[in-house]
């Protein structure tokens, strides 16, 4: 059997993530059936999914040790550089599918194995480190936008808790659909960042100089009520993750007299990936990333994520 570096989770810890996490070696993947292949990673990005699953959300204990990573670029067997799109079929799992580290074992390692039709080529001009951003927390951002949101409808967004990744990432992406796009953050320097990335930077729950037609909510029950009350006639609140707080009041009074939706959503398909890689590389639009960290330094890199300073993306490079 050989074994490869890897980052993964030991154990659970709901009150210290980073208590659970272990750097070590572990074997190389198995590749469960023929239409499998290995790649061998070159950048990463995390995600608040590998805290979660840190804390023990999401995994049992008998899948222990579970290699964390949902997001990578890497190397084919032939050669190729390609980008993951990480949500695998998985028949047993309720949803009929789970992303790499829920049962598959994830990407902060030398090598990951998918299904070979899980890996999208790399678009000539994007980089590895870049496209590793893409594949969680910018196509979860792509869907609530264009599917969910239907932001070619929309003159105005709004983005609750700008330093996150998916909340860089719909500001990104708003700003280069041509959107007036408003973000909301409770940290003044993540404010002035937020308006360099060319939105509208508002503290949480301030009134906006206008109400918009897509919001677009990561935070949860600390933002909802703004969201609700931001929301134009007719407006789409997109949701894809609840960080503080997944029980808000939630004031139907507004929701029906205002015609509003709240849209649930999660991740992406693979054509939504190809079609936002596409999109980066022709529009010269370039994730948010918050700092490169090597992955020798891989601890440092969740240390920072789980501090909250971070503004983008973490990225993780395989090669140093
Ligand atoms: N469903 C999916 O497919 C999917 C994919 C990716 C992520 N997610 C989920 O989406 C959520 C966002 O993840 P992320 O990695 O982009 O960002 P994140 O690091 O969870 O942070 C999002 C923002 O939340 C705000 N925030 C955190 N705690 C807060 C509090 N107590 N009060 C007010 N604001 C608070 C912060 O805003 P400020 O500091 O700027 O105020 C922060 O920038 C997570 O829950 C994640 O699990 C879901």
């Amino acid at each position: 059997m050989r074994i490869m570096r890897a980052a993964f989770a030991s154990r659970f810890d709901d009150v210290d993530p980073l208590a659970a996490l272990t750097v070590g070696e572990q074997p190389e993947p198995i590749l469960p059936h023929d239409d499998w292949v290995t790649l061998r990673v070159t950048a990463s990005s995390l995600n608040q999914h590998d805290l979660w699953s840190l804390r023990g959300v999401g995994l049992r204990a008998e899948q222990l040790p579970m290699i964390l990573g949902c997001d990578a670029a890497g190397v084919d067997p032939d050669g190729n550089e390609m980008v993951v799109y990480p949500v695998v079929p998985t028949p047993g799992d309720p949803r009929g599918m789970t992303i790499l580290s829920e049962h598959f074992p994830g990407t902060l390692a030398e090598r990951v194995a998918v299904p070979r039709s899980n890996l999208l080529p790399l678009p000539a001009g994007l980089a590895a480190a870049d496209a590793a951003c893409l594949p969680t927390a910018w196509l979860t951002a792509w869907r609530m936008l264009t599917a969910k949101g239907r932001v070619a409808d929309a003159d105005a967004v709004l983005v609750q808790g700008a330093g996150g990744g998916v909340a860089t990432a719909a500001v990104t992406l708003a700003v280069a659909m041509g959107k007036r796009v408003y973000a909301t953050s409770r940290d003044a320097t993540k404010r002035e960042r937020v308006a360099e990335l060319g939105a509208t930077a508002v503290e949480p729950g301030a009134r906006l100089p206008e109400r918009v037609d897509v919001v677009i909510e990561t935070v949860g029950a600390a933002t909802f009520d703004h969201s609700l009350k931001s929301a134009a006639p007719g407006a789409r609140i997109v949701v894809s993750g609840a960080t503080a707080g997944h029980e808000p009041k939630v004031n139907l009074r507004r929701v029906f007299a205002m015609q509003l939706e709240i849209l649930g959503t999660s991740m992406g398909t693979p054509d939504e990936l190809a079609t936002l890689l596409t999109f980066c590389a022709e529009r010269r639009v370039r994730p948010v990333v918050d700092s490169v960290v090597p992955f020798s330094r891989v601890g440092d890199a969740f240390a920072r994520l789980h501090s909250g300073a971070v503004f983008g993306k973490v990225v993780i490079d395989h090669e140093a």
